[in-house]
């Protein structure tokens, strides 16, 4: 395996689309750094399987971002990040990031009233990780979470927005504007594309967060911490993989970059 340098890239994965709302904060705040994402289409959704299924599969999307020599990799799945974290610092000796303490922190930093609104995947939800990460931090703080199944299809399909997606969202909200949240986690890196449609359906005082910027920030600290950063002023290569389908992959990540993706490689896990 090839020595690990500044120079290295960050490995970025998800089960598919959903990541690269970290991965285009990453790219953004640090450009000097070279980012490969991996997209595991062949096994979306994750939040359907059972906890065994999601550490094996992310265990070996970990292992293969390792044997193309990252400096860090970064669960941009909460779902992983709720269920394997353990099994995927058991695979790879490389730091791991995952996505649930950045959300939990970013949301304590900006609710008045300590209500949490927390929706993701079912098997994120059952997890409680959110809940736990968040009565860690602030004791007596009030959560509410809901599991949103649809969204994640919706998203893969490239529905985004419209009338479906709306009526959806009214529905899964219910229980969550009943409650009084104050700030509402997007517990799943899929949920940012919905953006729009959830701020309207929640309404205004309800404040929405994605934890890409919090997960960026602590990247960079974990890099710098180690003195692996990649020197200023260069520009990194991107680099993005995908387990099943990659040209689809290719065409909805660059609408969703909002820029074009001309290549995405396809590796199988048999
Ligand atoms: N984007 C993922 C998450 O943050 C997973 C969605 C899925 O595969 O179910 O949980």
């Amino acid at each position: 395996m090839a020595r690990v340098t500044k120079r290295s890239p960050i490995g970025v994965f998800d089960s598919g689309l959903g990541g690269l709302t970290v991965f285009k904060v990453l790219a953004r705040r640090m450009p000097e750094e070279s980012l490969i994402y991996f997209g595991d289409t062949a096994h979306v959704p994750y939040g359907s399987k059972s906890p065994e299924a999601i550490a094996r599969f992310s265990s070996e999307v970990a292992k293969f971002l390792a044997g193309r020599g990252i400096k860090l990799l970064v669960v941009a799945c909460n779902t992983s990040s709720a269920w394997a974290l353990p099994a995927i610092r058991k695979a790879v000796k490389v730091p791991v990031v995952g996505v649930i303490d950045p959300g939990a922190r970013a949301a304590l930093g900006v609710s008045r009233g300590g209500r949490i609104g927390i929706i993701g995947t079912e098997a994120t939800v059952k997890s409680e990780a959110y809940v736990k990460a968040i009565k860690n931090l602030r004791k007596g703080a009030k959560t509410v979470s809901a599991a949103c199944p649809l969204f994640v299809p919706l998203v893969e399909e490239g529905w985004w927005s419209g009338d479906v997606v709306e009526t959806v969202a009214r529905k899964y909200a219910g229980p969550l504007k009943s409650a009084r949240v104050d700030t509402l986690i997007l517990g799943c890196t899929h949920y940012p594309f919905l953006k729009p449609v959830l701020a309207r359906v929640m309404g205004s005082k309800v404040r929405l967060i994605d934890s890409a910027e919090e997960t960026a920030r602590e990247t960079e600290n974990v890099l710098c911490g180690l003195g692996l950063r990649a020197p200023r002023g260069g520009k990194g290569r991107r680099e993005m993989w995908a387990s099943d389908a990659p040209e689809r992959f290719a065409r909805l990540a660059g609408r969703m970059l909002g820029a074009k993706v001309k290549k995405v490689r396809l590796h199988h896990f048999d």
